[in-house]
């Protein structure tokens, strides 16, 4: 395990990303200050400085990286025994990505990887978990450790504990399914998804050991994997 400490950067996972080929397998990077944080699909993870956990975690194991969606099901489940180490209640993921706290979003993480002639050679998980800060934009619907808390946390002591709960967790492998279908925040919502080519409402029920979404549409049950889900209605 190597750790990088950085004062200021454009983005843990876009630093990951450019200097994969001289870090090695495991690396952990972590940011004070984020200048375009990178969020899921385009948008954009605000932060105040110092505040914050902002890291990404290099995996290169050729093994490891072909557990696909599960990777970010396992990152979900290390952040979520990280949170109930800490004390906190109440605590479900938002398939795929988003940790909750009741119903507001604590932390978000986002997977990138990196190929090379369509084979990939490594992937970057990226986490972002709210520690410090108190003021959020509302359209956020954010919380933090602080704000439930009411109590300040170090960021490195957070990150250690994350750490050994992922490697534990990638180096076990276990099935989480039951795991995670206990802090499942989409069950029985209604959700917007994308079944042969057409966005429609459909009713969320597990999500299965692949790590892919149960949905019940006009009375069939579909799979839905990651990319394919859209607008989250409650
Ligand atoms: C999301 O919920 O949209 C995912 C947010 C992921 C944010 C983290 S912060 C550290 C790492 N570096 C980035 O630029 N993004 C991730």
């Amino acid at each position: 395990m190597n750790y990088i400490k950085l004062k200021s950067i454009d983005s843990t996972n876009a630093y990951v990303k450019r200097e994969y080929k001289h870090l090695g397998h495991y690396s952990v990077v972590y940011a004070l200050k984020q200048n375009k944080g990178k969020g899921r699909n385009t948008h954009i993870w605000d932060s105040e400085p110092n505040k914050n956990l902002l890291c990404s975690i290099l995996l290169k194991d050729k093994i490891l990286i072909s557990n696909g969606p599960m990777l970010s099901i396992y990152t979900a489940v290390a952040v979520i025994k990280t949170l109930e180490k800490l004390k906190l209640k109440n605590i479900s993921i938002k398939w795929p990505n988003d940790i909750y706290i009741k119903d507001k979003k604590i932390c978000g993480i986002l997977l990138e990887s990196k190929s090379i002639n369509n084979r990939i050679e490594a992937v970057i998980i990226g986490i972002g978990l709210n520690l410090n800060q108190t003021k959020f934009n509302k359209e956020y619907h954010a919380t933090s450790y602080k704000l439930e808390t009411h109590k300040d946390i170090k960021i490195e002591k957070v990150l250690s504990l994350l750490i050994k709960e992922l490697e534990k967790i990638l180096s076990n492998k276990f099935n989480y399914t039951s795991f995670i279908n206990k802090h499942n925040f989409l069950k029985n919502k209604k959700v917007s998804v994308t079944i042969k080519n057409k966005k429609v409402m459909a009713i969320a029920l597990d999500i299965d050991k692949t790590g892919a979404l149960k949905v019940k549409y006009q009375n069939k049950i579909y799979l839905i994997d990651s990319n394919e889900v859209n607008l989250i209605i409650q």
